[in-house]
């Protein structure tokens, strides 16, 4: 049975062809899903930043399969009608196209995802077509992958030189041709950006990659100052929750020290005449 209001490929590829951006962001769990839905965010990527983010790890590298399909079924539940993207993590679909189709299939079959990502070049070709094939639609994110962050050297801007960005606009040509549905361009030049997006009818979704592309994507912790670590110089900040959250542990910590918290009308109250009885028979029993 069809949702109403679900939204597909088709609305993305819609709203690029009428040049209304796509605003898009990351999410991780089921109550946040649920105010990005009521906020209109209806395009949401269940992001391998949750490595980071969630779990504290230094990359995205150590997350698995299991946890990233658990957590995407949970944002699922909170914006059942997003087109949500789950985000294929390291080593889940980088050395067998096999692989890579059965993991793609679970986001969809296991925590009923629209459409998976993974980061890649020219040499994953083989790789996007496989997951295409099977009726999975993928979305190719091309430039700066953070699963390569090691053999990349770290999160540098990518097409700087007229050599590199040459390479990352054929890339992207290349994954169209693949059978990409959506591509993603994560830190590249505002230059590379343009010729991509102007290149291709597909959405062309932006990561601290200037205002050229279809759509941007933003990890939601750095938006709502909420990050631990670093936060790319280019992420518009939207809220200090680090400052409103640290604000409400004190005062919680400050309360149950001073035990203004929880009262007696926090609490819930035998019947008069039960807590009576209770008196009486603990004072028989002693
Ligand atoms: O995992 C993620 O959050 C991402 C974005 C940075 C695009 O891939």
């Amino acid at each position: 049975m069809r949702r109403s209001g679900k939204i597909t490929i088709a609305h993305l590829v819609a709203r690029k062809r009428e040049a209304r951006p796509i605003p898009m962001l990351t999410c991780y769990d089921f109550s946040t899903a649920r105010l990005l839905a009521e906020a209109g965010v209806d395009v949401i990527l269940v992001g391998d930043t949750y490595a980071e983010v969630c779990l504290g790890h230094e990359s995205t590298i150590p997350v698995s399969m299991d946890e990233m399909v658990s957590i995407a079924a949970a944002v699922r539940r909170g914006a059942p009608q997003a087109f949500l993207i789950g985000d294929m993590p390291f080593l889940s679909y980088q050395v067998d196209p096999n692989d890579a189709v059965r993991n793609a299939g679970r986001f969809l079959a296991s925590a009923g995802c629209d459409c998976v990502k993974v980061e890649v070049d020219r040499r994953l070709a083989p790789t996007v077509e496989a997951i295409a094939r099977a009726g999975i639609p993928v979305m190719a994110h091309l430039g700066l992958g953070p699963q390569s962050i090691h053999r990349l050297g770290g999160y540098r801007c990518q097409g700087k030189t007229a050599e590199d960005a040459l390479r990352i606009i054929e890339d992207a040509r290349i994954m169209e041709e693949a059978g990409a549905v959506a591509l993603l361009l994560e830190a590249v030049t505002n230059e590379v950006a343009r010729s991509v997006a102007e290149r291709t009818a597909l959405p062309v979704i932006g990561c601290v990659s200037g205002p050229f592309c279809d759509g941007q994507v933003l990890v939601l912790h750095d938006i709502l100052g909420y990050t631990a670590g670093h936060r790319p110089r280019a992420v518009k900040c939207y809220a200090d929750l680090h400052q409103t959250l640290t604000d409400a542990f004190s005062r919680y910590a400050e309360d149950v020290r001073q035990r203004d918290y929880p009262r007696d009308s926090d609490g819930a109250a035998m019947p008069a005449e039960e807590a009576e009885k209770l008196r009486q028979k603990l004072q028989g029993a002693e």
